[in-house]
């Protein structure tokens, strides 16, 4: 109360010792005995504020007034906003088990089932365990040809673009992208769809597209019993998913063959040569799961490893396209590097500028832009108490723009990362800055999601200049799962004037003559 106040300044001149002064102030201020409790800030919003734009952004504005949680209240409904790193640690790491993945358990359930992502309790502990060896070290440096192979192929699909004088549209390429390198790496399965489209292509995008909607629709009428069948939208994903659990279990039916034939001597770097992928890594384990949860798994890495990958690409070149001075270096650093090879383990290594590009790409467009939890028991939060069952929203785009932990925040400056500091990651930030979560809940894909980013990069700007094509529409942020554009990504693509490479006898690595034969202009 203002009385007290009065009171405490009053004292403070006549010189009462500040922490005797601090105790008596704060008894009476809560009316003697009782222990203070504090209220979280609280906002009231229409539901229309916060879903008639990327909803992060309103959740910004409200967080630079009324600081690091406050809970928004739209109807009935509220969630506790954080944009404090503490807070945010709590909750991710320190007391990890009190918190569960609430609502985003519930919208993705329809997809993923019991996967990684969404499970919970015991379902998530015998889960995890067994996934994470599937991503040992070597199997990461297996893939990064597979990412090469990857990006060649889109440049060769840019390289026609080029000489047509075609504009493309990245984002969607990008999408494909990292659906070529998912289904390979996950299931050694060949979408090809940066080639051509089918059906299975198609039923993958439906299925994401439908989890996105479902994850931003203030009312759940897929819910609704008879809508599930009348529903002509409804029906397509129930045939998409169909298709697709009909694949994966062929896919599982193959690879169990292969695996029942195979000589097999299990490690712990396990990992067969002609197909490294985690399904195989799993059957080989003899891990002990059911054909549907092992489906759930599957559906979850290929959602997981797909729409991330491919928008932190899209918002790398967007940030590129207005930053001339980083292409220039980054171009330098894949001429002297990589020349025309395939990027190896070992470039990867020297890939220093690169790797910092998609760090700081990561920071300005996290993906996704909040995490999810619920509390399952009552807790505290910095000073406050909060009771079980509180829906939270962790906004990483919060904690990545905050004017408090971060000069020029919202400057997009690869240089603020020491290109011989230590990688960036939640534990050395202090959960200022955590692209791939942190705790027990953190990515299992992080090491395999910088490098093909960073493979993808390097292997593009070594080749192709990048600008917004003439005439474009604006690139305004739209959000699902991941932040995508509202109208794509539009782009000019220009060959580049590349120095030329002298050829070095030794290596033994693939070179990119189709590619770089049509490339050289001078
Ligand atoms: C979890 C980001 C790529 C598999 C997460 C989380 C984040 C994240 C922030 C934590 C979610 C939470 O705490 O609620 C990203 C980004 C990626 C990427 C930015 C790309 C740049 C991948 C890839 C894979 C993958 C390539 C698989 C190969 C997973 C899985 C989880 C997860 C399975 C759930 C882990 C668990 O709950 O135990 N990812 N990820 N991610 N990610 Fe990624």
């Amino acid at each position: 109360p203002g009385w007290v106040l009065a009171l405490r300044n009053g004292l403070s001149k006549l010189g009462p010792p500040g922490e005797f002064l601090e105790g008596l102030l704060s008894r009476w201020a809560t009316g003697g005995g009782e222990t203070r409790r504090l209220e979280i800030p609280q906002v009231k919003q229409s539901i229309n504020a916060i879903t008639s734009q990327s909803f992060f952004i309103p959740l910004y504005h409200l967080f630079l007034t009324y600081g690091g949680i406050y809970r928004l209240t739209f109807g009935p409904k509220s969630f506790l906003i954080v944009s404090d790193p503490q807070i945010a640690k709590h909750i991710l790491k320190d007391n990890a088990k009190a918190y569960s993945k609430g609502i985003l358990a519930e919208i993705l359930e329809f997809v993923m089932g019991t996967g990684l992502i969404p499970a919970d309790g015991e379902i998530w502990r015998v889960r995890r365990r067994a996934i994470v060896p599937a991503l040992h070290q070597k199997y990461v440096v297996a893939m990064i040809k597979l990412f090469g192979e990857a990006s060649y192929k889109l440049c060769k699909k840019l390289d026609v673009a080029a000489s047509d004088g075609e504009d493309v549209e990245m984002e969607s390429l990008f999408s494909r992208l990292t659906l070529d390198v998912i289904g390979k790496a996950i299931f050694n399965y060949e979408f090809d769809s940066l080639t051509h489209d089918n059906g299975i292509v198609e039923a993958v995008y439906i299925v994401l597209r439908e989890a996105e909607m479902r994850s931003t629709a203030p009312i759940p009428t897929w819910e609704i019993p008879i809508w599930k069948d009348i529903s002509p939208r409804q029906k397509k994903v129930s045939q998409a998913l169909k298709l697709i659990n009909s694949t994966l279990d062929d896919l599982i039916a193959i690879c169990k063959k292969m695996v029942e034939q195979e000589e097999l001597q299990f490690h712990e770097e396990y990992m067969n040569e002609q197909d490294p992928s985690i399904l195989h890594f799993l059957l080989a384990s003899g891990d002990d799961v059911s054909s549907k949860q092992l489906r759930d798994d599957l559906m979850t890495l290929l959602i997981a490893g797909h729409e991330t990958s491919a928008a932190v690409l899209t918002w790398t070149f967007y940030l590129l396209s207005k930053s001339p001075e980083v292409v220039a270096k980054l171009q330098d650093e894949a001429d002297s590097v990589l020349g025309d090879r395939f990027p190896t383990n070992e470039d990867l290594k020297k890939l220093k500028y690169t790797t910092r590009v998609i760090n700081e790409s990561l920071r300005l467009y996290p993906q996704p832009p909040v995490l999810i939890r619920r509390s399952l028991e009552d807790d505290m939060l910095g000073e406050y108490p909060i009771k079980r069952g509180e829906d939270i929203f962790i906004s990483v785009w919060n904690l990545h723009r905050s004017p408090k932990h971060w000069v020029d925040a919202e400057k997009f400056n690869p240089e603020r990362w020491l290109l011989d500091g230590p990688n960036p990651n939640e534990s050395n930030q202090n959960f200022s800055y955590l692209p791939f979560g942190g705790g027990p809940r953190k990515c299992v894909g992080d090491m395999f999601a910088t490098f093909e980013t960073v493979v993808a990069t390097a292997m593009l700007v070594r080749r192709f200049d990048f600008q917004i094509a003439p005439g474009a529409p604006p690139v305004a942020m739209t959000t699902g799962a991941t932040i995508h554009t509202t109208e794509g990504l539009q782009m000019t693509v220009t060959r580049r004037t590349i120095p030329p490479i002298i050829p070095n006898l030794e290596t033994k690595e693939l070179t990119f003559d189709a590619c770089r034969s049509s490339s050289i202009t001078r």
